[in-house]
C-alpha cells in the first residue's frame, strides 16, 4: 500500500469537458455516523466517500465500541453497547466533526468527555451552542484538566431553545439529543442546510419523528432508542460547486447528475450572471464556459438558503482572472480566505480585508497571466481553492498540503482529472 502524497503537480488545465456523478456529502455522512449510536439494531449508510474525515469518524466509533465497517463502498454500523464514554483525543483532534457524537455518547451512557475538537482554522470555533443546548436539556457541564465532562444520569429532556445563530453543527446536536429525549423539543433558529435535513430524514427513516417547520424551526418528539435502518446521504453540494468552479474557471462544460440545483446556494445563478451557460434539471446541472468571466461586485456567504461559506474560496478561484471585480464577504468564519496568499502567488490580482477577499480586474484591463509557483494549502477548501487557481497557471504548481483537501474530497485529482485536468500524485 503506497504512502499517500503530500502535495501535487498541477499544470494549466485544458478545456475541461464530461460527466460526473456527484458523491455523498463529506458534511452529512459525518454527523449520520454519529447519529447511528441512537439505534438499537444495524445500520447501513450507503455511497459513503472514503474520506480523511471518515476514517476519523469510524476511529471514534471504534474506540467506543461500535465499528462501522466497510462493505464496498457501504458502512455497515452493528448495534453493540458502547464500552465507553471517552471521545478519543486522538482523533477528536483532528476534526470538528467529532463534536457530532457529543449527544448520541451522552444519551446512550448518561455521560460524555471529551477535549477541545479540532478541524480548519477558519477562525474561532467554540462549541458553546451545542453545550448550552445539552445543558437545557438536563445536562451539567464539568471542565476538567484540558477537556470537559457533560453528565445526564437521569437522561435527557426535551425543551425549547433558540439558538443565538443557526450554527450547523449544534442544530445537528440538538437534533440527535431531542431524539433520544424523554418528551418534546422545539428549536427555534436552526440551521436548514441541506445535511440538517439529511439528519432529520435519517433520524424520521430510524423511527423518530423531526418534524420542521417554516422560518428555521423544528419540533422533535423523544422516542427514546431508534432501530437503524438503510440509508443513502444526500449529495456534496460542495463537491459539486468546486467542479462547476473549476470549469468556470478553467472553461469547458461539465454535467453534473445526482444532485438537486436548489441545495447549491444560488452558485448556478451567480455562475450564470458571470457569464457561463447554466441549465438545471431536477436532479442535475450542466455548465459550460467558453470565455472571460464578468465580476459579479458584492456578493457575501449567509447560512443556507445564503451562499454557503464553503463555496466562498471555490469561487474566489473562478473569478481570478474576470472582467471586473467580485468581493466576496464571508459572514460566517473569520479565516476563510487563508488561500488569497496563493493566489496572489500565481499572480492573480488580490485584496483581502478582513473577511472580504476582491478578486478579478477593472473592466478595461487585460485578464491577468498566471503563473506556476509554489502553494501550501493550510484547511480544506482553500486548498480545493488552490488546485483550481493552479489549473489556470501557466506551468507546473506545486501544492504541499494535501492532507486538507483528502479530508473533504475522496479523489479530487480524479474528478478533476475525468474532465482533462493534468494532476499528478495524490
Ligand atoms: C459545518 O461546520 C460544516 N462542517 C462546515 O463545513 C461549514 O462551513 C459550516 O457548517 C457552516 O455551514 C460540517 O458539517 C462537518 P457552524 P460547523 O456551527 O457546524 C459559530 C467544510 O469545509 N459557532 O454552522 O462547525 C462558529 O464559530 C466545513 O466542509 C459558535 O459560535 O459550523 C461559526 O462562526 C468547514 N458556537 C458559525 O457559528 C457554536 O457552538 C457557524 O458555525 C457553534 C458554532
Amino acid at each position: 500500500m503506497s504512502m499517500p502524497q503530500t502535495s501535487f503537480l498541477l499544470h494549466k488545465a485544458p478545456i475541461l469537458r464530461g460527466s460526473l456523478s456527484v458523491p455523498s456529502a463529506k458534511n452529512s455522512v459525518l454527523p449520520l455516523l454519529a447519529a447511528a449510536l441512537l439505534c438499537d439494531t444495524p445500520v447501513r449508510l450507503c455511497r459513503v466517500p472514503a474520506l480523511a474525515d471518515v476514517t476519523a469518524a469510524c476511529g471514534i466509533l471504534s474506540e467506543l465500541g461500535r465499528p462501522a465497517l466497510w462493505q464496498g463502498g457501504d458502512l455497515i454500523l452493528e448495534a453493540k453497547p458502547l464500552q465507553t464514554s471517552v471521545l478519543p483525543a486522538c482523533w477528536m483532534e483532528r476534526m470538528r466533526s467529532g463534536v457530532f457524537f457529543l449527544a448520541p455518547v451522552l444519551a446512550r451512557t448518561g455521560r460524555v468527555e471529551f477535549c477541545a475538537p479540532g478541524g480548519c482554522n477558519l477562525g474561532a470555533r467554540p462549541v458553546d451552542i451545542h453545550l448550552e443546548g445539552l445543558c437545557r436539556m438536563g445536562a451539567v457541564c464539568e471542565q476538567k484538566e484540558n477537556c470537559m465532562v457533560l453528565r445526564a444520569p437521569q437522561g435527557l429532556h426535551g425543551c425549547n431553545y433558540a439558538l443565538r445563530l443557526p450554527s450547523v453543527g449544534a442544530t445537528e446536536t440538538m437534533l440527535m439529543a431531542a431524539a433520544a429525549a424523554k418528551g418534546v423539543t422545539r428549536l427555534d433558529n436552526a440551521a436548514v442546510e441541506p445535511e440538517v435535513l439529511d439528519l432529520a430524514r435519517f433520524i424520521n427513516a430510524c423511527g423518530g419523528c423531526v418534524r420542521q417547520l417554516p422560518g428555521r424551526r423544528f419540533i422533535i418528539r423523544g422516542t427514546g432508542g431508534l432501530r437503524g435502518s438503510v440509508f443513502t446521504p444526500t449529495a456534496d453540494r460542495i463537491w459539486c460547486a468546486t467542479v462547476l468552479c473549476a470549469v468556470a474557471g478553467c472553461t469547458g462544460e461539465v454535467e453534473l447528475t445526482g444532485i438537486d440545483p436548489a441545495a447549491l446556494s444560488g452558485l448556478p445563478q451567480l455562475l450564470q450572471r458571470a457569464g457561463c451557460r447554466v441549465e438545471v434539471q431536477k436532479n442535475a446541472i450542466f455548465l459550460s464556459c467558453t470565455g472571460r468571466l464578468q465580476g459579479l461586485g458584492m456578493v457575501r456567504t449567509a447560512p443556507f438558503p445564503g451562499f454557503a461559506t464553503d463555496m466562498a474560496p471555490l469561487l474566489a478561484a473562478a473569478m481570478l482572472r474576470a472582467q471586473g471585480f467580485t468581493t466576496i464577504c464571508d459572514t460566517v468564519f473569520t479565516h476563510r480566505f487563508a488561500c488569497a496568499q496563493g493566489f496572489a502567488a500565481l499572480g492573480a490580482p488580490v485584496c483581502l480585508r478582513e473577511n472580504c477577499l476582491t478578486v478579478g480586474t477593472l473592466p478595461e484591463e487585460a485578464a491577468p497571466v498566471l503563473h506556476a509557483a509554489p502553494l501550501q494549502a493550510q484547511d480544506l477548501r482553500g486548498g480545493a481553492a488552490l488546485v483550481l487557481a493552479a489549473l489556470q497557471a501557466e506551468g507546473e504548481s506545486r501544492l504541499h498540503g494535501v492532507e486538507y483537501i483528502r479530508r473533504g474530497y475522496a479523489d479530487l485529482p480524479g474528478a478533476l482529472g475525468a474532465l482533462g485536468a493534468q494532476i499528478r500524485g495524490w
